[in-house]
């Protein structure tokens, strides 16, 4: 995720650019760049850092120009460097690009480009924008005619705004799924990635749709579709949002932006090269003991990594915290660590990660943050791709990494010859219908968890039960719960209830029971023995469970039905679920959501 805006006006306009793009800085961060026409060419400055950090190492806002393109990033192709970072240039610096998202085929058109001669400077996909530009106009001779023909050649998801020195008035964008507006004010036009971009100097808006592109000069604009070039009427809307909210794009807090930004992280983590997957499978499956390693969420994370690879592959991958991993576990050269963290800094899990790289261990990681310090240390890594996780409440980040580990415990069986080839691709094929599942999920049952949440906010203690790989849900969900709401949630194996816990049990006593689908006929039997054992006493419980169950409503006080999907998919529709109470449990209690008390995003501490 990036941020990308531009800007066109009768005045300087290098301040606002550079206020622009610190608005978008929660899209990405890692480094940030402007690029300006101060009517004798291309300016660029860009660097890697905040971009206050930026701004004071390359004076951004004392470039000058009267139209200028801006974007902050979050590395996707490329590591975090000064050349990777944006604005492009074509050979010439007669084009200058900004793009945000992915173009799949940008490997072929790189070596087709280069083979003309064209030169590039960065590791980056949004480089082949501004060669393509200077080819198709050498040939074309008009901006417009080359912008639209290097739009047919890309593919992929992405926004780009684009300047050139040959037409000095106008700014050209263009939208392909990835979010980009239009901003019409006083004395400026604007492009922005979300509202964030202008809302400071404009509340009238023109939402680009995907397929269209945007000729925006400083008193006028025109959309034309991509294709035909045909104009398009475009409607104006004012935006009523204030500043502080839109950074979180309309959402009242961070976290139900990130919970609701989930089937986009899942999308991603199944873009995830399957190579890459493949590689670090392999290993483990050469190794004599493999270790799944987090701390906090990611050890839930890491526990549900265990059950997977057991039910898919029927081989034990142990689960350790990271802060007790070298109090337990035997490590030497036929070791391999697999380490989850999305900050990819947590001081707990990079001794652990540490104490065993010494010893002689592999380690792979699977990390959210591009050149974070564990991915440094280790032999393979995996960028999940997630996008910032600003809530210091993990969400998106985890139910990333269980896609990923799901899709590594199916290669790692296979590479164990347990299943074949078509049976991992099953697997795949459940994980690819979880977007659209979770999407309709959270369109369709928002509304009744807030209602369920606020109704029962006033309870003190919270059992959550699981079997098999609901357990580990039933762990991340009470997490959410404690860490959110400040209400005491235990997470617990149903099966351990009856040895000692089942004591505490009366009608004043409050369940989470995360019921698996009827299918898996085991698991949802001793489940719902678990539920028999809670209403024999009289507790109360409230189920999450799948609309395929056709069962004795009796047994549950409260319910919360899901679609009915896989059995893969059924864990991550419960949590994706238990967020959801949580976070509306802590509204309901007017907890701080995003920066909850005593806790750190990335805790780099002992
Ligand atoms: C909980 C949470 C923490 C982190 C833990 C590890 O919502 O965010 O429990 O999961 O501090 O952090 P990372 O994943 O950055 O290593």
């Amino acid at each position: 995720m990036c941020g990308i805006s531009g800007i066109i006006g009768s005045k300087n306009i290098s301040g606002q650019l550079l206020n622009s793009i610190r608005n978008l800085e929660y899209r990405g961060y890692d480094s940030c760049g402007m690029a300006l026409n101060n009517g004798k060419g291309i300016s660029v400055k860009k660097n890697v850092g905040f971009v206050d950090d930026v701004e004071r190492k390359e004076g951004l806002s004392r470039m000058g120009g009267k139209m200028g393109i801006a974007h902050t990033r979050w590395a996707t192709h490329g590591s975090v460097s000064q050349a990777n970072t944006h604005p492009h240039l074509s050979c010439r610096g007669d084009f200058a690009c900004v793009h945000n998202g992915i173009i799949s085929n940008y490997r072929a058109l790189r070596e087709s480009l280069q083979k003309e001669g064209h030169k590039f400077l960065s590791e980056t996909d949004t480089e082949v924008i501004p060669h393509l530009m200077e080819k198709n106009f050498e040939s074309l001779k008009d901006v417009e005619k080359a912008f639209v023909a290097t739009l047919r050649q890309l593919e992929g998801t992405f926004a780009i705004a684009m300047i050139s020195i040959y037409e000095q008035d106008r700014i050209y964008c263009a939208k392909f799924e990835s979010p980009l507006i239009l901003g019409l004010g006083k004395d400026a036009n604007y492009i922005g990635s979300d509202f964030n971009a202008f809302i400071e100097y404009t509340k009238t808006a023109v939402i680009l749709d995907s397929g269209e592109y945007a000729i925006v000069t400083g008193d006028s604009f025109t959309v034309k579709e991509s294709l035909g070039m045909e104009p398009v009427e475009k409607e104006t809307i004012n935006i009523s949002w204030d500043v502080e909210m839109s950074k979180k794009g309309g959402y009242p807090h961070y976290m139900l932006k990130e919970i609701y930004e989930q089937p986009q992280a899942i999308v991603n983590a199944m873009g995830v090269d399957r190579e890459k997957i493949r590689e670090i499978a392999e290993a483990m499956a050469r190794s004599e003991r493999t270790y799944l390693l987090g701390v906090g969420t990611t050890f839930y994370v890491a526990k549900y990594g265990q059950y997977c690879f057991s039910d898919i592959s029927g081989c034990f991958l142990p689960s350790i915290s990271s802060d007790e991993f070298t109090n337990l576990a035997e490590v030497d050269e036929k070791t391999t660590v697999l380490a989850l963290s999305q900050s990819g800094e947590t001081y707990d899990t990079l001794s652990a990660v540490r104490f065993a790289k010494e010893r002689g261990a592999k380690i792979a990681v699977v990390v959210n943050v591009i050149g974070s310090s564990l991915s440094r240390l280790a032999d393979y890594t995996v960028l999940q791709g997630s996008g910032p996780e600003i809530c210091v409440i993990s969400t998106k980040a985890a139910v990333s990494q269980m896609v990923i580990l799901t899709r590594l415990a199916a290669e790692f069986a296979c590479a164990r010859g347990k299943i074949n080839e078509s049976q991992r691709d099953e697997i795949e094929k459940n994980l690819l219908q979880l977007p659209e599942t979770i999407q309709r999920m959270l369109n369709e049952k928002s509304g009744f968890i807030h209602t369920l949440a606020h109704k029962y906010s006033h309870i003190k203690n919270w059992l959550y039960l699981g079997r098999g790989i609901y357990y580990p849900v039933a762990l991340e969900s009470a997490l959410k719960m404690k860490e959110v709401s400040y209400v005491h949630a235990e997470g617990m194996p149903g099966g351990f209830l009856k040895h000692g816990t089942i004591a505490m049990i009366d009608s004043e006593h409050y369940a989470v029971v995360f019921v698996p689908p009827k299918e898996d006929k085991k698991l949802f039997d001793l489940t719902m023995g678990s539920i028999e054992e809670i209403k024999a006493r009289k507790g109360f419980v409230l189920g999450f469970y799948f609309n395929s169950l056709d069962m004795n409503n009796d047994l549950f006080d409260e319910r919360i039905t899901l679609p009915s999907i896989n059995a893969v998919s059924a864990p991550f529709l419960q949590l994706v679920a238990a967020q959801l109470f949580a976070y509306f449990t802590a509204t309901a209690l007017k907890r701080n959501i995003d920066k909850p008390r005593s806790l750190a995003k990335s805790v780099t501490v002992a």
